[in-house]
């Protein structure tokens, strides 16, 4: 593969705990160019913020996954990630109400 093709940059650093925006096709419709943009827009200590290529889940766009814990949300708009940064990379919580349901599947038996 090319070295134009790859997804990693130059300072890319694996320890980093990655937060990813999909680019891709769907999740551009869909608004993901103001979700990086908003992510950016953050202070957020420890966390690389980078815009990826098609994560596999492009008709619940926009797509964010936290790495290395694999949180995945979905259907992410500008005016969430405040809590995103505040809720899950600064405090812990990851915002569940926002998790893809087919990553984050919920078994209720009642
Ligand atoms: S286009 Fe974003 S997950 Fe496929």
């Amino acid at each position: 593969m090319p070295e134009s093709e790859t997804t990693q940059e130059p300072d890319f650093q694996p320890e980093l705990r990655c937060v990813l925006i999909c680019q891709h096709q769907s999740c551009l419709r869909n608004g993901s160019a103001a979700v990086l943009a908003a992510f950016e827009a953050q202070q957020v200590p420890g966390f690389a913020i980078r815009g990826s290529g098609c994560q596999g889940q492009c008709n619940m766009g926009p797509t964010v996954r936290v790495t290395p814990e694999e949180i995945w949300y979905c259907r992410v708009k500008p005016s969430d990630v405040p809590a995103i940064v505040e809720q899950h990379l600064k405090g812990g919580k990851p915002l569940e109400a926002l998790f893809n349901p087919r990553i984050h599947m919920r078994f209720n038996y009642y």
